[in-house]
Order: structure tokens, then sequence, then C-alpha cells
């Protein structure tokens, strides 16, 4: 489903089309991808914008991302998007994998520890 959501990018800039599907405990799957703009800097990656669908669906009970895109290796989710994804589940498994076939399967506290540590506090 990824690959699906993947086909809807809007990535006339960079030409780099990403999806990803968001699946929640309760089963439940909400699909992102990438939508560019012409300031560069209010491009939104594919998993910010699957949990947007999902928190306006009402679902914020996040247990994987799947992250699709034609790269040479796995994407990993860029820094804003590791600090989004860990608001709701710090452990958030995600598995991304390559067009052609190459998967990675980590944790966002591998690639994201103590993100809301001393904020706030
Ligand atoms: N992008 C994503 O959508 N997700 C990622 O994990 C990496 C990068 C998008 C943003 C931009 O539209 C394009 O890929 C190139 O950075």
């Amino acid at each position: 489903m990824a690959l699906v959501a993947r086909n809807a990018a809007y990535a006339r800039y960079s030409d780099f089309k990403v999806g990803a599907a968001l699946l929640t405990k309760r089963d439940k799957l909400y699909l992102g991808c990438n939508v560019e703009n012409i300031s560069f800097g209010l491009t939104m990656c594919a998993e910010r914008v699957a949990v947007g669908a999902a928190l306006t669906d009402g679902s914020d009970d996040f247990c994987l991302i799947a992250i699709i895109a034609d790269s040479k290796e796995p994407v990993m989710p860029c820094g804003a998007c590791r600090q989004v994804l860990a608001e709701f589940n710090p452990s958030l498994r995600i598995v991304s994998s390559t067009l052609r076939g190459q998967t990675a399967d980590f944790r966002l506290d591998e690639l994201l520890p103590h993100p809301t540590q001393g904020i706030l506090g």
C-alpha cells in the first residue's frame, strides 16, 4: 500500500517519489505521499502526510510505518519526521524498502533516542 501511495506523490522538483503506509494497533492503515512545493522548505514528506491522514480519522495508535522509494538504499525518515512520529510512538517499527526490493527494518528509538526529554519540563 505504500507503493500505491507513492503513485500519488507530487514530486515535480526532486522527481523523488516516496510513499508511506502507517498501520495502527487496531489494524487501520493510512497512506501518505510526499507533497513538494516550489519554496522547497514547505515540502511535506510522505511520513508526515500519513500521520495527518491518520489523525484526521481519529487514529494515533501507530505500530508500524512502511516507506518505499526508488533509491539505492532504503530511505531513512528525515529528522523532522522522526520527531513527529515519536510524538505518538517513540519505538515505532519502521520498514523501509526500495523498488528493487532491498528492505530495512528498525525501530524509531534507534534513530531518535530521547525525543521528548526535558522539553516543557
Ligand atoms: N522524502 C520523503 O517524503 N520521505 C523521506 O523519508 C525522505 C524524503 C521526500 C521529501 C522530498 O519531496 C523528496 O523526498 C526529496 O527529499
